[in-house]
């Protein structure tokens, strides 16, 4: 652990996609409730190393600062995790920051998740409603329907789930957790229940709910708290059900 006056930070950095990787540490004086985000913006205003040489500031995603938008994931000492949130008090020295292994890399710890934001599109994750003209209020959700909904609306569309997923690789092509469970969000909502059948035909596909191993690192991982393997049950469920019924009626 090093002197409490001081914090060492160790990041990988990569200066384009193709570039090789390569590392440099930091030396920041200790300052009370310093989180992973702070330390970054401390290297931004001094981008020198340890060794003393000039150096350019850190690329990162960040934006909400309070784990709510879910840019900021990275590897924090081996764990994928979100930067803000992630105090420095508690973490084992020296910090090592790495960008998430299973996405593109941009630059250094910036890295491209769309693939996430493609999944939810393959599988419909919104509610169908024409935005054109007012609709008038929709149909009333019950008390339990809305606390059976909320912690499934929390996802934050971080990608530590996929990042920890054994699944998730270029091999199989699968959608990930955060993706079923958004299925469940909006299968269970009234009116995006409209879209129930063909989102569990996405999931039946290339890349579907059959390729989950059910090894439950997403569940551990997620930073919400979100029951991503009750989902990944649920909604193979539904997909099973619907398959056989599909298989009657040929
Ligand atoms: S249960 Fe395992 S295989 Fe399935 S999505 Fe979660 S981490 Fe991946
Ligand atoms: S399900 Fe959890 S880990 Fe996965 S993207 Fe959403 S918030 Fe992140
Ligand atoms: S900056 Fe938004 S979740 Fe960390």
């Amino acid at each position: 652990m090093a002197n409490r006056k001081s914090v060492i930070i160790k990041i990988r950095r990569q200066q384009t996609p193709e570039a090789e990787p390569h590392w440099e540490e930091f030396s920041l004086p200790w300052k009370p409730g310093m989180n992973v985000i702070s330390s970054l913006m401390e290297i931004a205003e001094n981008p020198v190393t340890r060794d003393s040489k000039q150096t350019t500031p850190i690329t990162y995603d960040s934006n909400c600062l309070e784990e709510v938008c879910g840019s900021c994931a990275m590897l924090i000492n081996g764990k994928a995790r979100m930067a803000c949130s992630a105090l420095i008090d508690k973490l084992d020295q020296p910090v090592l920051l790495e960008p998430l292994s299973k996405f593109p890399i941009i630059r250094d710890l910036s890295v491209d998740r769309r693939v996430l934001f493609e999944n939810l599109k393959r599988v419909k994750a919104w509610v169908p409603i024409d935005g054109t003209y007012d609709l008038g209020s929709g149909p009333r959700m019950t008390m339990h329907q809305q606390e059976a909904a909320y912690p499934l609306s929390r996802c934050i569309s971080c990608c530590c789930c996929m990042e920890v997923c054994p699944q998730f690789n270029e091999h199989t092509n699968f959608v990930g957790a955060a993706a079923i469970s958004q299925v469940r969000l909006f299968n269970t909502h009234p009116t995006g229940a409209a879209l129930k059948r063909e989102r569990l035909t996405a999931l039946m596909g290339d890349g579907g709910i059959h390729e989950c191993g059910y090894a439950q690192n997403c569940v551990e991982i997620c930073p919400k708290d979100i029951p991503l393997t009750r989902s990944i049950a649920e909604v193979g469920g539904a997909v099973m059900k619907q398959a056989i019924g599909d298989l009657f009626r040929r």
